[in-house]
């Protein structure tokens, strides 16, 4: 089965797209690797082994702690839409779970080299670790199978500022190297408002179902559900992590999607982490961001749910 090593600032959908991947059988989840994003480094290192621990891999996936902080700009988490701690605010897990020996960017490297062609990569926080892999190995592109990112915000406002998203917001010299260095499949944050978000009927069976995944997503969303509320005038989820790892787990999930030239504002100011999509060709830059523009929806939202009810996505 294919091998997937995941990003992670862990904390939110994070956890649901780590279910995802540990409970499938169409991958071999093969780390974690976590970096400075959501909150506080140490309580997304916590958050991933307690994710892990609820999928029972624990033992199986170990977790690399990475970058604590963006390469060039100052760190600065978001709390306020995950609620204290990433998990709701409601859970602060203190796992005895050892973090793996060595380094984030190390992992990364040493794997793609030791099985060119064989691993994909799943980026679900900001692309410091990534930007760093590829500086240390600069054939990591041809060394590796798919790369998946969830970021940026295509022709769409932002959810961190209204020019960008906040994955490539917080880090946007990473997020900027990696759009020129790898060939990314693009999950962005308008394609996680156009599909995939559940509403609160959706949501019913999932607060009404008395399973642990079921129990764990419902706790961890009530703040966010608060935020969205609040910013976006909905009362609904979104699952920008989840869904960029299901089109990983399952290629069909993706209905339509473009290649483009894509680049990443890298300077402080108004449109800092804007994600500049050339749809129309109109510069040199050279087309190699595959933009996923629709899934099947109903198939998505059916391996979320079967994954929360049932453990098995
Ligand atoms: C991204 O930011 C995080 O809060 C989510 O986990 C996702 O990776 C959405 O902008």
């Amino acid at each position: 089965s294919r091998r997937v090593l995941i990003d992670t600032d862990t904390a939110g959908d994070d956890t649901q797209a780590i279910l995802l991947a540990a409970l499938a059988d169409s991958i071999e989840l093969e780390a974690l690797t976590i970096v400075a994003g959501n909150v506080e480094f140490d309580y997304e290192v916590e958050n991933a082994k307690y994710t892990l621990d609820l999928a029972d891999a624990a033992d199986d996936v170990p977790v690399y702690e990475g970058s604590r902080r963006p390469l060039v700009k100052e760190f600065e988490h978001v709390d306020h839409v995950h609620g204290d701690g990433g998990l709701g605010g409601e859970l602060y897990p203190d796992t005895d779970i050892p973090s793996a020996d060595g380094h984030a960017v190390d992992k990364i490297v040493e794997t793609v080299r030791e099985s060119p062609g064989e691993v994909s990569l799943a980026c679900i926080g900001p692309l410091t670790n990534v930007a760093l892999a590829v500086r240390r190995e600069p054939k990591l592109n041809d060394l590796l199978d798919e790369v998946w990112v969830m970021g940026g915000a295509v022709n769409t406002i932002g959810n961190d500022t209204p020019s960008a998203e906040f994955n490539f917001w917080v880090d946007p010299d990473a997020a900027k190297i990696v759009m020129e260095e790898l060939d990314v499949n693009l999950v962005d944050w308008g394609l996680t408002l156009r599909q995939g978000a559940f509403d609160a009927d959706e949501l019913e069976p999932f607060e009404e179902a008395d399973t642990p995944y079921a129990d764990f997503f419902t706790t961890i969303t009530r703040h966010a559900r608060e935020f969205s509320k609040e910013r976006l005038g909905v009362d609904s989820t979104t699952q920008p992590d989840s869904l960029a790892v299901a089109c990983l787990l399952e290629p069909e999930l993706v209905t339509e999607a473009e290649t483009y030239f894509v680049d990443v504002d890298e300077r402080e100011g108004m449109t800092r982490g804007y994600s500049l999509v050339d749809e129309l060709g109109i510069t040199d830059g050279e087309p190699r961001t595959r933009v996923v523009e629709a899934i099947d929806e109903d198939r998505f939202k059916q391996m979320f749910s079967d994954m929360l009810l049932h453990g098995d996505p």
